[in-house]
């Protein structure tokens, strides 16, 4: 008896072997090409990206119903067993939809040779949203917008720029458009942190900034607001890029002079708390313009103070040097 139920054992381990093998074993591509070349091509063509049989990248259930429905295929039936489906759907999956380029890390960027002047770039799934913040060919701080789609490791766009917008204690005024300075691409090529940026000033490679103690990219403390774009929705025309790492916080506004020249200001320094700063805006001026070469800005008059108070992960408020509360949300693009 303890022989047979000891047999009994090992037989049902044996099966649940044969059963994880199958279902745990990786899709065979080479396999899979050589059975579309062979069985599928003659009616589809040598492309699986093109036509009905794209419909079944990396998934084999598609090519099952294909052959249960389309009376042409019934014979492969008994010709492809559930391996060679899963490795036509795993080789149709590797023309069809290519793996997805590394992830693109959000925050800000900058050259470390010229300090002065940065970069703050968003993906949100397959589009992009970031400001530049350098400085006009008279030495105006000056900013300007891209937004589009994520296209691999690329983010391509031309430049925006906009004036006549909200101050940051002024009411609310729509800005107008300036003519755009050009166009701009940002290569990640194939890294998550470091990229080319080719714009009208030419060639800038571009790597994260670390804001802690060391300058190095740490992540945010815990609790920490989002990083991202943030800004009032009834106050469309400015926006906030702020970031977190560590106990720090590093953000930019962009927004207007009161004479409506587009200018920006920087809040950076410790956390009160996780959900909590309270410091002063400091702005530069007389920095590097595009394509020009580099200029160490000035520190320009303070701007008044910031107090930013969060009450969750994506919502919290800004307090203006006249006490004023503005609501601030994360930007959905
Ligand atoms: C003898 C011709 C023939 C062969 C061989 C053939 N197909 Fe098809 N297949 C068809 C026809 C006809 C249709 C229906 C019209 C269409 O969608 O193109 C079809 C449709 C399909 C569809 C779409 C089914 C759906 O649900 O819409 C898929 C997926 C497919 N084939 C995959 C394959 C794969 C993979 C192979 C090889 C293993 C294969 N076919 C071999 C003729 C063929």
């Amino acid at each position: 008896m303890p022989t047979l139920i000891a047999r009994a054992a090992i037989s049902i381990l044996a099966l649940l072997a044969c059963v994880g093998g199958s279902v745990a074993r990786a899709a065979d591509v080479a396999n899979g090409r050589s059975i579309f070349n062979t069985y599928c091509a003659s009616c589809h063509g040598t492309n699986p990206a093109i036509g009905s049989p794209a419909t079944a990248a990396n998934d084999p259930a598609r090519i099952d119903q294909a052959i249960r429905t389309i009376p042409q295929m019934a014979f492969l039936d008994s010709l492809l067993d559930a391996n060679d489906r899963l490795d036509v759907a795993a080789y149709i999956g590797t023309v069809v939809a290519p793996p997805p380029a590394p992830p693109i890390a959000s925050g800000w960027y900058w050259n470390p040779a010229e300090g002065g002047r940065g970069f703050f770039i968003e993906r949100q799934q397959d589009r992009f949203f970031m400001a530049g913040f350098h400085y006009d060919t008279d030495g105006r701080a000056i900013w300007f917008t891209a937004q589009g789609n994520v296209v691999g490791s690329l983010l391509r766009s031309p430049m925006s720029m906009f004036r006549d917008g909200q101050s940051l204690t002024g009411a609310y005024r729509a800005p107008g458009p300036l003519p755009s300075p050009g166009d701009l691409t940002i290569d990640f090529a194939g890294t998550a942190d470091r990229a080319t940026m080719t714009w009208p000033g030419g060639t800038v490679a571009l790597q994260r900034f670390g804001f802690t103690t060391n300058s190095v990219v740490a992540p945010p403390q815990p609790g920490a607001p989002q990083s991202g774009w943030w800004w009032n929705a009834a106050e469309s025309g400015r926006g906030f890029a702020l970031e977190f790492q560590g106990d720090a916080i590093f953000g930019a506004g962009f927004l207007y002079a009161t004479n409506g020249d587009p200018t920006w200001i920087i809040v950076s320094g410790t956390m009160a708390s996780p959900l909590r700063f309270a410091g002063t805006w400091i702005a530069f001026t007389n920095g590097q313009a595009m394509g020009a070469p580099y200029r160490a800005p000035v520190r320009a008059p303070d701007p008044g103070t910031v107090v930013l108070e969060f009450s969750d992960a994506t919502h919290g408020s800004l307090v203006l040097p006249d006490g004023r509360r503005v609501p601030l949300e994360r930007f959905p693009f």
